[in-house]
């Protein structure tokens, strides 16, 4: 059953993290700058941290840094994935080395696998090790992640994965940029059910997901 997050509730938020998102393009930028508008701390990692894009991204907010991405993933508390799912593989063996964090994986590999995996949640866990994976930001646009608002209604975001965890911060962050609600589809075995919502893409740009209830 599709379910609310576990604090469906817009709180004043008192818990600033510190994100480190991997990749600065569509999806790695409309997060930083909601997250940094969020009040979050957001640590961009990526290959060329001197490019004009990632400069760009950075100099209009003072909370958001520029690393390359071992050092943004270190210094982190959650991790954003938000790479073409084959850079995954070699993401990885970079985020071996640091401690067991949670890790929200954006991607989507409907039409682009990473290699043999099913889809790149199941690589990072597989090929880190560590338990707190889950999906989320990888069924909507990035433009309704810039801005989640149509009109007056705010749409929804949904998350899905083993760890409650996880699902929890990934849920927070979601209403943090302005999304009504998070809701939670269930453990790993619904992630490609997740990865497959993205395809409503092929239906245009701005088009969105809300849930309706009576
Ligand atoms: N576009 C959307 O609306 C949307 C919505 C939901 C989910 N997604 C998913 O989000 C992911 C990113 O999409 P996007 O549209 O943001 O793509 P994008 O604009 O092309 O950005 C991709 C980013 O990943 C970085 N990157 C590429 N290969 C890498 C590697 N091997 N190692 C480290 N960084 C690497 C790129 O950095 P460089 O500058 O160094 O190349 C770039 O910053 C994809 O998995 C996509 O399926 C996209």
């Amino acid at each position: 059953m599709l379910k609310k997050s576990q604090s469906s509730k817009r709180t004043v938020r008192k818990n600033v993290m510190k994100i480190a998102i991997i990749g600065g393009g569509h999806v790695g930028s409309a997060l930083a700058k909601g997250l940094s508008r969020a009040g979050h701390t957001v640590l961009v990692g990526a290959r060329n941290p001197e490019s004009p894009a990632i400069k760009s991204l950075v100099q209009d907010f003072q909370n958001i840094t520029a690393h390359p991405i071992n050092e943004a993933a270190e210094k982190a508390e959650v991790l954003i994935i938000t790479t073409p799912p084959a850079a995954i593989l070699n993401l990885a063996l970079q985020l071996e080395k640091v401690n067991e964090k949670i890790i929200i994986d954006a991607t989507n590999s409907v039409f682009n696998k990473p290699s043999h995996y099913q889809n790149g949640s199941k690589a990072l866990r597989e090929l880190t090790g560590f338990g707190h994976v889950v999906k989320c930001f990888n069924s909507t646009g990035f433009e309704n992640m810039e801005n989640p608002r149509y009109g007056k209604i705010a749409i929804d975001m949904f998350t899905a994965g083993n760890s409650d965890r996880g699902k929890q911060i990934a849920s927070q962050l979601a209403r943090d940029i302005g999304f009504a609600e998070c809701y939670d589809f269930g453990g790993d075995e619904q992630i490609p059910l997740l990865e497959q919502l993205a395809i409503i893409q092929k239906a245009g740009r701005d088009i969105a997901f809300k849930i309706l209830q009576r």
